[in-house]
């Protein structure tokens, strides 16, 4: 079988990037950050993509390319006999899970790019607005429908091989996407109170910082750079050699963290003009976003194209998760393209229906996945570099292309130790916050 691959050198990068830009940035960012408190959270987000999520980002793109094999494969290539393999295995579960749920929130979203366009949400009060996204959640059946479509694009697109898909949409309709969220950021920053929304995002209260806010930051960071499940490994092994990987790492981190940022930018400042609450979940985006559009010239056109362009970035994601699942089934099974497909979707759809049901088995995958899968595996691929690997392998791996990779050390020692030591702390911390211990007190 053909070695698939991308046709341009930087195909591959733009595909991460298009893995990394998604729901994740537009719509889970800004609602976990209300919940946690605003500014606070911001930061300390920003501490851990830059400490944590970028070195597990560079360590699965090397792996994944020194293997040149999907991330099950990956690890057993590497490791042959041992049990690191179980790494893709866990990934492989938790694509089902991100699946289940992010599909039905593409698949809102798409919806609603319907009825902006048959103009049911430009006529809307702002208790219009409101009741609109409650009511769009808690119909199963409108879920499961779009849900269905979506997840139908998703196959398609990859039965096909996801490099005839990805590259030229994040190549062309991604920086259309930062444009448009840019000039909404605009309209947001000067509606009435955005002054309020603004110190929400950039003015820290640091007594806001919990246990929990920096549990769900180290989550949000890594469901973010869609880091510890193994897609950044399959999606290593189709990079060029002729790539450098920590720089294509550092500008997919930067592209994904400016997007988010910029999301928190529309979002606040709109939140705090129409009174709603910041910290209400997952509904945010749906409920701010509608009332900036009809405060807007051609509100109905932005309207369209914004929720037409979270689509599409949410189906560039949504198919790196596939992807997993897909060349997993594909490499194990000895199976085609298109059944490996097959097999998959079915098997999401039936979580996906679940999902449409039960904003309870929702919110589940959507924490356990994030907050607790990613982690873990992320704690596993970054002990598997300094001690299985060893330095000489990985830093070989990253000069391929021929230059230098200045900061090594620096990325080594936090592999080695940062990262690790910081994810356990993180985690045991929540755990003794969950059992009413407060280490936080003083
Ligand atoms: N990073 C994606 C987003 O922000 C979600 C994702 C997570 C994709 C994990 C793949 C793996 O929307």
């Amino acid at each position: 079988m053909a070695k698939e691959g991308f046709n341009s050198k930087a195909g591959a990068i733009a595909a991460a990037a298009g893995s990394a830009v998604g729901l994740g940035n537009i719509w889970r960012f800004p609602y976990v950050l209300g919940q946690n408190g605003g500014a606070a959270f911001l930061l300390i987000y920003i501490f851990f993509m830059l400490l944590i999520a970028l070195p597990v980002l560079i360590s699965e793109f090397a792996i994944g390319r020194k293997a040149g094999l999907p991330v099950m494969a990956a690890f057993q290539k590497l490791a042959p006999g041992k049990k690191w393999y179980l790494i893709g295995f866990s990934g492989v579960f938790c694509a089902f899970f991100i699946s289940s749920f992010y599909n039905v929130v593409s698949g809102w979203t798409l919806y609603y790019t319907y009825i902006s366009a048959t103009g049911q949400l430009t006529t809307l009060s702002e208790s219009g607005i409101e009741a609109m996204f409650t009511q769009t959640a808690s119909d199963p059946v409108v879920c499961m429908l779009w849900m269905f479509v979506m997840l139908g694009i998703t196959g398609f697109v990859v039965s096909r091989g996801v490099e005839k898909g990805i590259e030229q949409y994040s190549k062309i309709l991604m920086p259309i996407l930062l444009i448009l969220i840019v000039i909404v950021c605009i309209r947001a920053v000067t509606l009435p109170n955005a002054a309020d929304g603004i110190s929400f995002l950039l003015k820290p209260d640091f007594s806001k910082i919990t246990p929990k806010a920096l549990f769900e930051a180290l989550g949000q960071s890594f469901f973010s750079l869609s880091v510890g499940m193994g897609t950044m490994t399959t999606y290593g092994s189709y990079i060029s050699k002729k790539q450098n990987l920590s720089q294509s790492a550092v500008s997919v981190a930067m592209i994904d963290f400016f997007i988010a940022f910029l999301a928190g930018l529309m979002i606040f400042p709109c939140a705090f003009a129409f009174g709603i609450n910041p910290g209400q979940g997952a509904g945010l985006v749906f409920v701010t976003l509608p009332n900036i559009f009809n405060q807007m010239s051609m509100g109905q056109v932005i309207s369209v194209l914004f929720f037409f362009l979270l689509v599409v970035a949410a189906l560039t994601s949504s198919i790196s998760l596939l992807e997993v699942v897909v060349t997993y089934l594909k490499t194990q099974f000895n199976i085609k393209r298109k059944y490996a497909t097959l097999i998959a979707v079915t098997c999401i759809a039936l979580l996906g229906i679940g999902c449409s049901f039960s904003t309870t088995l929702f919110n589940f995958f959507d924490n356990i996945s994030a907050n607790v899968m990613l982690p873990l595996g992320a704690f596993f691929i970054i002990l598997f570099v300094p001690h299985v690997l060893g330095r000489d392998a990985i830093k070989a791996e990253l000069e391929a292309h021929g230059g230098k990779f200045k900061l090594f050390n620096l990325y080594f020692f936090l592999t080695k130790y940062v990262v690790p030591i910081a994810i356990l702390l993180i985690f045991i911390n929540n755990i003794l916050s969950w059992m009413g211990i407060n280490t936080f007190d003083k």
